[in-house]
């Protein structure tokens, strides 16, 4: 798969297979994250690799929308130091998922609401930031599957020269 198809496929899928990852492919996707730039090369991200099944239940209990976080085989959490910039922490975690769907991992952010919750779960250091957990697994029944929700048109995300001119080539 190259890297196109991998980002035009990847959706944001729930549901896994309970299939574990193996380790040299979960060091395949820790690496592309570490490959990602940062502000001034200040390298402000970290992860957390969860896999106990009472730590991921616990660490559910502190984001308001993370219901599928712990039957996922995987879990990587990114968590940023305080006074990084947050498009560090994109960068990181998409690269992971677009490794993993290279892969044919699905994965699926999920946002971490209540710090100082994860701070407890993880022992994170109190000058960090959850910037965001990501969900991975094999795709149940095989195929990426998400909720189907549409992109806005690209006459409305891209504009030309300016907000309200230009044409398109
Ligand atoms: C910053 C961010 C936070 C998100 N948080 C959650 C979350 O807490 N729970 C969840 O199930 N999905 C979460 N998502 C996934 C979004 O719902 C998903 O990206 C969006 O619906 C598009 O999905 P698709 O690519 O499958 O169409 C989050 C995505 C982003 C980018």
């Amino acid at each position: 798969m190259d890297v196109y198809e991998a980002i035009l496929s990847k959706r944001d899928t729930r549901d896994y297979d309970p299939r574990p990852i193996a380790d040299e492919v979960l060091q395949r996707i820790v690496r592309a994250g570490r490959m990602a730039g940062s502000s001034k090369n200040e390298q402000p991200i970290r992860l957390v690799v969860v896999r106990d099944a009472e730590r991921k239940q616990a660490l559910a209990g502190c984001g308001d929308f993370a219901t599928h976080l712990p039957a996922s085989p995987l879990v990587i959490v990114v968590v940023r130091f305080e006074g990084s910039r947050p498009f560090d922490a994109g960068r990181t975690a998409q690269n992971m998922m677009l490794a993993a769907r290279a892969e044919g991992i699905a994965s699926c952010p999920v946002g971490i609401q209540h710090d100082d919750c994860a701070r407890e779960v993880l022992g994170l250091p109190a000058n960090t930031i959850v910037a965001m957990a990501i969900t991975l697994g094999y795709p149940a029944g095989g195929r990426i599957q998400s909720r189907g929700n549409p992109r806005i048109g690209l006459d409305e995300f891209v504009r030309w020269e300016t907000w309200d001119g230009g044409t398109a080539p």
